[in-house]
């Protein structure tokens, strides 16, 4: 059994009801093998674990290891000629409407095999890693076949397995209508959407189903019979919702139990209200704000009233959201929603594992939790959200199982 203490932190333990981000001065933790057995300050340390052996770290900070509970980072090619187009006047909307958007990383993506995949997202995933992430949750949803759609998730498990990092995967084929099903997004869901959940789901390469629900993409009707489909193999459901419009996407996840609905800046109460009974996660996604110079920002004060569990994430993806820095994202939900800081932590740590369903095994710092800790170069953890392009991450302790 390896014991050992960490020693001379400040700790961010992130619990809830702990005062802000949980704070605990001169703080120590005590683990075993990959599990957190004590928390609290240092001078309270259990006599037994003083003669354990102790890494000091000099009265840095100490988080919970970040979560990016939402990415596409599988993906080929890039899409800067699109950006450009925007910047001269295109919408997101009309390039997606003129075969451009998501149906043209669909072809780059479909042109490149598993080890040309795993090749192009490697930087990304490395880039995320360096500033602490821990657990990354990837989507599929640039294959659009069954075949390509087995292979962006094969080449998401496979990342992980090549760093140290927990992948956790959403199947989203139901992402885009492809353009040889072009009309015809019924027979796309027959033909592709669930068989390919079927395929992928015997193959193990499934943690959740995930849909894009818009007028440029999928309704909420066609959502219903995926997430009918997802419920009876037993997976959890999440949604792309209220990215553009409301199509009362949030509400129809709500109804499945959904572990997240993410986007959200064109929600509106009733939404809210379904996802407070439900217990869904708001996944804010800052990142697609920014890049597409959306005007309408989520209704941050309502989710924050009801109680609703705030996230937030990278969203990385070539179009929307080309964005590889956790850090930066907790900045910008900061000043373009207006999330406290201590509100934009939780949302990279707490309430992105709640997101993934895996809020009883990381995303605080605890006993019973995960060795999956951050270490810092900064005083208060408001430094985390208040700097911009800068990286102070010391170290990233990840205990893997013994
Ligand atoms: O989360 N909203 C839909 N999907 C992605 C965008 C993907 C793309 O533009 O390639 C998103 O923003
Ligand atoms: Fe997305």
């Amino acid at each position: 059994m390896a014991r050992k203490t960490i020693t001379g932190i400040r700790l961010a333990t992130m619990e809830l009801n702990m005062g802000p981000y949980g704070l605990v001065d001169r703080g120590a933790v005590a683990v075993e093998d990959d599990r957190i057995v004590w928390a609290g300050q240092e001078k309270d340390l259990p006599a037994e674990w003083r003669k354990a052996e102790a890494e000091d770290f000099d009265g840095r900070l100490a988080t919970p290891a970040l979560v990016d509970c939402h990415t596409h980072l599988v993906f080929g090619g890039n899409r800067a000629r699109e950006f450009e187009m925007r910047l001269e006047g295109a919408s997101y909307e009309e390039i997606a409407r003129a075969g451009g958007g998501i149906v043209s990383t669909v072809s780059a993506t479909r042109d490149l095999d598993e080890n040309q995949l795993v090749q192009a997202a490697l930087p990304r995933l490395d880039a995320l890693i360096a500033e602490g992430v821990a657990t990354i949750e990837i989507k599929s949803g640039y294959g659009l076949t069954i075949e390509d759609e087995l292979k962006m998730l094969r080449t998401a498990r496979r990342l992980g397995t090549m760093r140290q990092i927990r992948v956790v995967t959403s199947y989203l084929a139901a992402h885009a209508v492809p353009a040889e099903y072009k009309s015809h997004a019924d027979a796309y869901i027959d033909e592709v959407v669930l068989p390919g959940l079927e395929a992928a789901r015997e193959e193990g390469l499934v943690d959740a189903v995930d849909g894009f629900c818009e007028g440029i993409a999928f309704s909420p009707e066609q959502m219903a019979r995926v997430f009918d489909r997802a419920r009876s193999l037993g997976l959890p459901v999440k949604l792309h919702a209220e990215q553009l419009s409301n199509l009362d996407g949030a509400k129809l996840a709500a109804s499945y139990g959904a572990l997240s609905a993410d986007h959200l800046e064109y929600l509106d109460e009733e939404g809210v209200a379904a996802m407070t009974k439900s217990g869904t996660v708001a996944v804010l996604l800052p990142g697609a704000f920014y890049t597409l110079r959306e005007k309408q920002a989520p209704p941050v004060a309502a989710l924050r009233e009801a109680g609703v569990p705030i996230a937030i994430a990278t969203d990385c993806n070539p179009g929307s959201s080309p964005l590889a820095s956790l850090l930066l994202t907790i900045n910008m939900a900061s000043t373009l929603f207006r999330l406290t800081p201590e509100e934009a932590l939780a949302g990279v740590t707490r309430n992105a594992a709640r997101a993934l369903g895996l809020h009883r095994e990381i995303g605080t710092i605890a006993p019973g939790k995960r060795v999956e800790i951050a270490i810092w170069d900064v005083e208060h953890p408001a430094e985390l959200a208040y700097r911009i392009g800068f990286n102070p991450l010391h170290r990233r302790m990840v205990e893997a199982v013994s």
